[in-house]
């Protein structure tokens, strides 16, 4: 029996959740997954609620939990307000309270999607990169920040810190990963005009050590993000900081067709994961039942594989997805002319109806 929080969050997190628990009462029902479903408040949401976009007892609720799957956070409504208390920073928050440091960010291509990239297929088809972003540190979480008036001119300045123990233990992170894949790590650093950097590399080439079946390679910030558009199949596993690798992901996203896809873990030392698509709370299209929910549903299937040790159900959901893709069924951001559009909600039922099949 395991017991997860779930976290809708805001704007199409709602929704997006609402299809990922479909399949989660599918297996529940059907397959002896025997999960444990606790509501929490978070983001938006949360503030709303609570006046606080991470309750108290949302904290609270994680630690009694084995896993969390999580929505999205943030919309227009709460821009405005005071930082601390935007949605943004509940889930920052969460990601720190729990020392959530390695954050996978799988970037797959899936083969029914080649054409829905915008690259070309021959540079996408067969995609399969793992993008290890450290979570918890460097310039989000860096101190001094904030914004002041010095000379009679506001000023605003963050920090970009990394200890040596910190980028010690995502090295290991990304290793252990890359010697069950390809056996490749690229780290992807600012080595060339950033202090923070060089110490980055240095310890890199120190975790490799240990592992000397799997190669290590370097590159510059500004590269990777060219090579990602180039020639993206060159890399296994790429290993970054929490900056940069916000930024590759949504790049390497985007070379799968959709941002929609792509599910993420964020686990911390002892294998406990926080687990969510990897695209944002979309206010814009939120409420109207045109969101792709597969990424969420993805995400379950991530939890299952990374914290969960169900790995054959994991299979089934993914298998499931890979039938629908089949089928020829698509949400909106992933169609080109001539596909079926179904709404998240449809996409959500047609996921457990391909588990019906298989069985
Ligand atoms: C992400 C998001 C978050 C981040 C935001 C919502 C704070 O962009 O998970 O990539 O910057 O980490
Ligand atoms: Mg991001």
């Amino acid at each position: 029996m395991s017991k997860v929080l779930v976290l809708p969050g805001d704007g199409i997190g709602q929704e997006i959740i609402a299809q990922a628990l479909k399949v989660v009462d599918y297996l529940n029902d059907n397959n002896d997954l025997g999960m444990e479903l606790v509501h929490g408040l978070i983001g938006g949401a949360a503030y709303d609620e609570t006046g606080l976009p991470l309750p108290q007892t949302t904290i609270d609720a994680a630690h009694q939990c084995d896993s969390i799957l999580l929505g999205a956070v943030g919309g227009y409504q709460w821009e405005s307000l005071e930082r601390d208390l935007r949605p943004e920073r509940g889930l920052l928050g969460l990601r720190a309270q729990l020392d959530l440091f390695s954050n996978l960010r799988p970037a797959i291509l899936y083969p029914q999607l080649a054409s829905a990239s915008t690259l070309k297929e021959e540079v996408v088809s067969g995609l399969d990169l793992m993008i290890v972003r450290e979570l918890v540190s460097g310039i989000y979480f860096g101190q001094p920040r904030g914004i002041e008036t010095r000379d009679g001119e506001r000023y605003g300045f963050n920090s970009a810190t990394y200890s040596e123990s910190e980028i010690r233990r995502i090295g290991h992170s990304a290793f252990k990963i890359a010697q069950k894949r390809d056996q490749r790590v690229c780290s992807v650093d600012k080595a060339n005009v950033l202090e923070v950097c060089e110490l980055w590399r240095e310890v890199m080439i120190d975790v490799a050590k240990d592992y000397p079946e799997v190669e290590l390679s370097h590159m510059y910030v500004d590269n990777a993000a060219m090579q990602l558009v180039k020639a993206p199949k060159q890399f296994d596993v790429m290993v970054t900081s929490n900056l940069f690798g916000d930024v590759l992901s949504d790049c390497a996203a985007m070379l799968t067709g959709s941002i929609g896809m792509l599910p993420s873990a964020s686990l911390n030392k002892d294998g406990f994961g926080m687990y969510e698509p990897i695209h944002g709370s979309a206010p814009d299209i939120a409420g109207q039942d045109i969101a792709n929910p597969l990424a969420t549903i993805l995400s379950v299937s991530m939890m299952l594989r990374y914290s969960l040790n169900q790995a054959v159900l994991a299979d089934k959901i993914e298998a499931a997805v890979n039938a629908v893709l089949d089928q020829g069924y698509r949400t909106q951001d992933i169609a080109v002319d001539g596909e079926r559009i179904v709404g998240t909600s449809k996409m959500g039922d047609l996921v457990v109806t391909a588990l019906q099949e298989q069985a």
